[in-house]
C-alpha cells in the first residue's frame, strides 16, 4: 500500500509555522509537570487540546539586523563579485564547521549539482543515494544525466543501510551520496570505508545537518564534499541559498570555477572561462542575512537538541513509540524530530488518523517523504531520449525492478511521524504537551479508531 499524506514537507513546515506565537524557552530549574493523560478526552472526541497557543514561527526575522540588511541593500553592490560578503560568509562557515574551505552557492541542490560535477561524475555514471530524502538528492544525480541508485534505508537510523551499499555498486558507480536525514549523521566511518575500497568518492547531503556531529567532527567534513541548504525551512535560512564545504583545497577550487560561468577562481569579470560552468552564485545580501544568524543557529541547535533528548528519553516509555537509534558518538541538529509509530499498539489507530488527533491536541505531525521513486520521475528519466542512450534496456529494467527491495525505505515512509525543527524550540512544558497528547491518544485510541 502506498501511502499518501496530504502535506510535503514544506508545507508541513510553514502550516506548523502559521498561527504561532512566539514561546520563549524556560530554565532547566522548571519544575517537572503533572500529567494527567488519561483523566482528559482527546481533543478529537471533545476534549480539551493538550497543547494551547502554537508554535514557534519559522523563519524568524530580528530588527537589529535591518541596519546591516539595509546598508547592503543601499550600497548596490549586490552581485558576490562586487563586494566581500560573500567570501566573508565561506570564511565563517568553514569556520562553524572546521571545514578548510566552503564555497556559497545559490541553493541546496545547485550545491550538489556542482560537487557532483566536481567529483567527475558524468552522463552514464552512477551515484549510490539514500532513497529516504527530499527528491533534491536524485534530481541534482539525475540533472548530470547520472542514475541515483538507491540502498535501502535502515529503519531503525531512517539513513542509508552501510551493509547494503556494496551490493549495488556497478562498473559504473562513481560517487556514494549519504543523506544525513533530519539533521541525523549517517554512519560515515562504514561508508567512507566502502567507498575508500572501490575507489569512490563521498558527497554528503548535509542539506539538513548544519552543525551535526559525527565522531567529534561536523558533518560536511566527513567526505570529499559537503552540502549545505539555506531555503526558508532551514535552521539557517536566507529565502534560497546553499554551500559545498571540504577538506580539499584543489575540490573547492574546481567547485568555485564551475559555479562561476567557468571563470578562473577569484575572477568576478569578463568573459575568459576556461571550463564548462554555470551560474549558481550566492548573492551578497544573502551572505550577510546568514552571517547574522550564525550565533543565533548555534544557541538554538543546542535548545533543540535538549528537547529532543528529553522527547526520546520519554517517548521511549511509551509502547508502540519507538525513538530513532542514532550513531555512537554522533550529536544530531534535529531538522525534523521523528519517531517510528506502531499502529498495533495503539488498537489500530492508523499512522494518519495519530496524526489528525494530534493536530487536534495543538501538536502537529505526520509522515514526511513517501515512496518518491514511483511517484514519476524516475520512470520519466529513464524513460528520455538521454538516459536510453547511455543505458542497455536490461539495466533500467533491471533498474526499475529493483525499487520493492527497498522494503525498510517502505517501512520507514508508512510508519514514521515528525515534529518540525521550530516546535524544538519551545519550552519544556510544551515538550509535555506533546508526551501528553500521545498518551492521551494511546488510551482513548480504540475510539479514536473508531471515530
Ligand atoms: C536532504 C535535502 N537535500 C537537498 C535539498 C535541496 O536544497 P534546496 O532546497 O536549497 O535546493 C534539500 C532541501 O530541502 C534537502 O532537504
Amino acid at each position: 500500500m502506498k501511502n499518501h499524506l496530504p502535506l510535503t514537507r514544506r508545507k508541513f513546515i510553514r502550516t506548523t509555522a502559521a498561527s504561532s506565537v512566539a514561546l520563549g524557552w524556560l530554565g532547566s530549574g522548571q519544575a517537572p509537570r503533572v500529567l494527567a493523560a488519561t483523566a482528559d478526552k482527546p481533543a478529537l472526541l471533545g476534549g480539551t487540546p493538550a497543547h494551547q497557543g502554537g508554535w514557534v514561527s519559522w523563519p524568524q526575522w530580528r530588527a537589529e539586523w535591518e541596519p546591516k540588511m539595509l546598508e547592503v541593500w543601499r550600497s548596490r553592490h549586490w552581485f558576490r563579485g562586487s563586494g566581500t560578503h560573500v567570501a566573508e560568509f565561506e570564511k565563517g562557515y568553514a569556520k562553524l564547521l572546521g571545514a578548510k574551505r566552503c564555497l556559497a552557492t545559490s541553493s541546496g541542490t545547485t550545491a550538489l549539482i556542482v560537487g557532483l560535477h566536481a567529483l567527475d561524475v558524468d552522463a552514464g555514471d552512477e551515484v549510490i543515494v539514500s532513497p529516504y530524502t527530499f527528491s533534491a538528492s536524485y534530481n541534482a544525480i539525475l540533472s548530470l544525466k547520472a542514475l541515483p541508485v538507491f540502498a535501502d534505508t535502515d529503519p531503525a537510523t531512517l539513513t542509508i543501510n552501510p551493509a547494503l551499499i556494496e551490493s549495488r555498486i556497478t562498473e559504473r558507480t562513481r560517487a556514494i551520496m549519504p543523506v544525513h536525514i533530519f539533521g541525523m549523521p549517517c554512519e560515515m566511518e562504514a561508508i567512507n570505508a566502502i567507498a575508500r575500497k572501490h575507489k569512490l568518492a563521498v558527497i554528503e547531503d548535509a542539506c539538513q545537518a548544519w552543525l551535526a556531529e559525527y565522531q567529534g567532527r561536523k558533518c560536511g567534513t566527513l567526505g570529499d564534499l559537503g552540502t549545505f541548504s539555506f531555503q526558508e525551512s532551514k535552521h539557517l535560512p536566507s529565502g534560497e541559498g546553499g554551500a559545498i564545504t571540504s577538506m580539499s583545497e584543489e575540490l573547492i577550487d574546481k567547485c568555485d570555477s564551475y559555479h562561476n560561468c567557468g571563470r578562473a577562481v577569484g575572477t568576478n569579470q569578463g568573459t575568459g572561462c576556461f571550463t564548462r560552468g554555470v551560474n549558481y552564485r550566492m548573492t551578497q545580501a544573502q551572505a550577510v542575512l546568514l552571517q547574522l544568524q550564525f550565533d543565533k543557529l548555534v544557541q538554538e541547535t543546542e535548545v533543540r537538541r535538549a528537547n529532543a533528548d528529553y522527547l526520546s528519553a520519554n517517548l521511549g516509555k511509551i509502547p508502540g513509540i519507538t525513538p530513532v537509534r542514532l550513531p555512537a558518538n554522533s550529536r544530531p541538529v534535529w531538522h525534523l524530530y521523528s519517531f517510528r509509530y506502531d499502529a498495533s499498539r495503539f488498537n489500530g489507530l492508523s499512522r494518519d488518523q495519530f496524526a489528525r488527533a494530534m493536530g487536534a491536541e495543538g501538536v502537529p505531525c505526520g509522515g514526511v517523504y513517501r515512496e518518491q521513486y514511483y511517484e514519476g520521475l524516475l520512470d520519466e528519466a529513464i524513460a528520455s531520449r538521454g538516459f536510453k542512450r547511455l543505458w542497455s534496456p536490461e539495466r533500467l529494467k533491471a533498474y526499475r525492478d529493483s525499487f520493492p527491495e527497498l522494503k525498510g525505505n517502505k517501512q520507514v515512509c508508512e510508519t514514521t511521524v515528525s515534529f518540525v525543527q521550530s516546535m524544538l524550540l519551545a519550552d519544556r512544558r510544551a515538550m509535555d504537551d506533546i508526551l501528553e497528547a500521545i498518551r492521551k491518544i494511546q488510551a482513548h485510541s480504540a475510539a479514536l479508531a473508531k471515530a
